[in-house]
């Protein structure tokens, strides 16, 4: 198992300033998976990713495309809060990045999410801004990739919410084509 090779981490420097880490949430053999930056502080302190400000708006994007989020996958870049939600610094995502590769390996959605920069740029090594990669399908080892904006930069700007939304539709309609539809899909 990954978490088991994972362990008590401190493989970076922000294993010291952990409360609890954050491996992440859902179905193991989810047909859909979310990816995000790092743990917050509400994250550090349960150990579960997105219990935020930021994962309530996911937890309700998840929710309208038509699935709970127990039906999808929920991680991150990083599995340890950065100090003051930082950035993540290059060698914290070298460190890290292994583990999300072999989470990804072990679950293989029919579909990635990539929330924000951060999640595009470590799995597609494409550092375009955001804005000009939402929206466009990629693949990342022949899984079918969207990124999109991250909720908490939706947060800041709720005009992004509609692009945001235009993303997860085209992510629920290309899954029809594979034939995975959500248990509850929103009206048309
Ligand atoms: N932001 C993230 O990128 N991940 C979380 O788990 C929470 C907030």
């Amino acid at each position: 198992m990954v978490r088991d090779e994972l362990g008590d981490c401190r493989r970076c420097k922000l294993a010291p300033l952990r409360t609890n880490l954050v491996f992440g949430v859902g179905n193991p053999s989810a047909d859909l998976l979310f990816v995000g930056e790092a743990p917050g502080a509400d994250e550090d302190a349960k150990g579960e990713p997105f219990v935020g400000k930021a994962g309530q708006l996911l937890t309700k994007m998840i929710e309208a495309m038509g699935y709970r989020r127990e039906d999808v996958y929920i991680c991150n870049v990083l599995k340890c809060r950065p100090p003051g939600n930082r950035n993540p610094e290059p060698d914290e995502v070298a460190a890290c990045e292994p583990f999300l590769k072999k989470q990804l390996a072990a679950i293989r959605p029919r579909m990635i999410v990539a929330l924000g920069k951060f999640a595009v740029q470590c799995l597609l090594r494409d550092d375009a801004p955001i804005s000009r990669l939402r929206g466009n399908f990629r693949t990342y080892e022949g899984i079918p990739l969207m990124p999109t904006f991250h909720p908490a930069y939706l947060l800041r700007d709720p005009s992004k919410k509609k692009l945001a939304w235009h993303d997860l539709k085209e992510v629920n309609a290309a899954l029809a084509r594979v034939g995975v539809t959500p248990p509850n899909p929103p009206a048309p």
